[in-house]
């Protein structure tokens, strides 16, 4: 499905963040994750569960249910299933039927959000998440942000694409993050294995008002903006600032400001969206400043999440449409690749609601 080639939707065998820690407690609570529903709560030990959400005898959401000890109850029939997924329990007979069973999700919480692996349960390998530690989202000395959530009403590769083009900051955000010269400042990319990455270096840049005040920048300043996306849901970067006129190559940032977002395929046409930041504690002194006005930052992620939303719209409207690429293009058109190459390699699953085989949508941009 657009932007990609018909019949494709999004890799399973992948890390995706499933929910904030906070979310998850011991009352059940239902959140679909690419495409099923999936019930998560906490063991009286406090451990996060990730099931089926689905009761497998009528199928009444188990998020409707209720936890007792560590398992969660039906509330339509009463069947209980364990942590494991097994079935323990069915108040009407004494037996239980071997296929009276949920698939139980590997979970892994760190730091303050969990991921989830919707795929095949013995390929989840934690080694695979992202390095917590490396990013600064686990050392104690950064000064961090608790994750915001967001359900966006669009298909999650549009906000994928959101973030690999960050030309968009000088508009859609104009009186916030943007500045004019994010867009006519070219890009430089990098790429290995699952990721690409762009790198802006603006010197001697516009600056809003808005940067100014809330991160307590004075005079005139280089920029660099840096945003990661390893494929196919975590993108992280920096946003930094250095005195005007500085070396890129040896500069130390007067602030440094670490960048984090997390998408999530929730259904067809909606996503998940977790963002956080982390400032560098050796840049406190303007860090302590930031940001001066919470409001106005999340009206930031309330652009994007409205103008994903007001796509997906005319997507299901108007239907699907051919794009105009523009050079702007050529980052996010890698990651889409990138995604791509993923649920490619992976073989179609049963109920799976999109990863058939099919060909190839062909862009037409030529990469510079
Ligand atoms: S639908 Fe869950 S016990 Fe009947
Ligand atoms: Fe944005």
């Amino acid at each position: 499905m657009y932007p990609f080639a018909a019949g494709l939707y999004a890799p399973r065998n992948r890390w995706y963040v499933a929910a904030r820690s906070a979310e998850v407690g011991r009352a059940p609570m239902e959140r679909f994750i690419l495409n099923e529903p999936v019930v998560f709560y906490r063991t009286e030990a406090g451990d996060p569960v990730a099931l089926d959400g689905r009761c497998p005898h009528r199928g009444y959401p188990l998020g409707k249910g209720r936890v007792e000890g560590d398992a969660v109850v039906c509330g339509y029939h009463g069947l209980r299933f364990e942590a494991d997924g097994r079935c323990s329990h069915i108040p009407s007979q004494a037996i239980v039927p071997p296929k009276a069973r949920v698939k139980a999700y590997p979970l892994v919480e760190l730091w303050d959000w969990m991921w989830i692996w919707p795929g095949e349960p013995e390929l989840a390998d934690p080694a695979l998440l992202p390095d917590h530690q490396a990013l600064g989202l686990t050392d104690p000395n950064w000064i961090k942000r608790p994750p915001l959530y967001w359900t966006v009403e669009g298909r999650y590769q549009l906000l994928n694409d959101n973030l690999l083009d960050l030309t968009h900051l000088s508009v859609l955000h104009a009186d916030t993050i943007g500045g004019g010269d994010v867009a006519a400042t070219e890009e430089r990319h990098e790429e290995g294995p699952g990721w690409v990455r762009s790198v802006r270096w603006i010197s001697d840049a516009t600056v809003t008002d808005w940067v100014r005040k809330s991160r307590g920048i004075e005079g005139a300043v280089d920029r660099e903006i840096m945003l990661t996306f390893a494929a196919p849901g975590f993108h992280f970067g920096h946003d930094r600032y250095y005195p005007a006129g500085s070396d890129p190559a040896t500069a130390a940032p007067m602030l440094d400001i670490r960048i984090f977002h997390a998408v999530t395929p929730a259904t067809l046409t909606r996503c998940h969206y977790f963002a956080s930041s982390a400032v560098d504690p050796a840049t406190f002194e303007l860090s302590r400043k930031y940001p001066a006005d919470p409001a106005s930052a999340l009206k930031i992620f309330t652009e994007d999440v409205d103008a994903i939303g007001e796509i997906e719209r005319l997507l299901g409207q108007a239907g699907e449409f051919d794009e105009v690429p523009l050079r702007a293009d050529v980052h996010a058109l890698r990651g889409r690749r990138l995604v791509e190459a993923m649920i490619r390699a992976e073989p179609p699953q049963a109920g799976d609601a999109g990863n058939a085989a099919a060909p190839h949508r062909t862009h037409g941009v030529a990469a510079t």
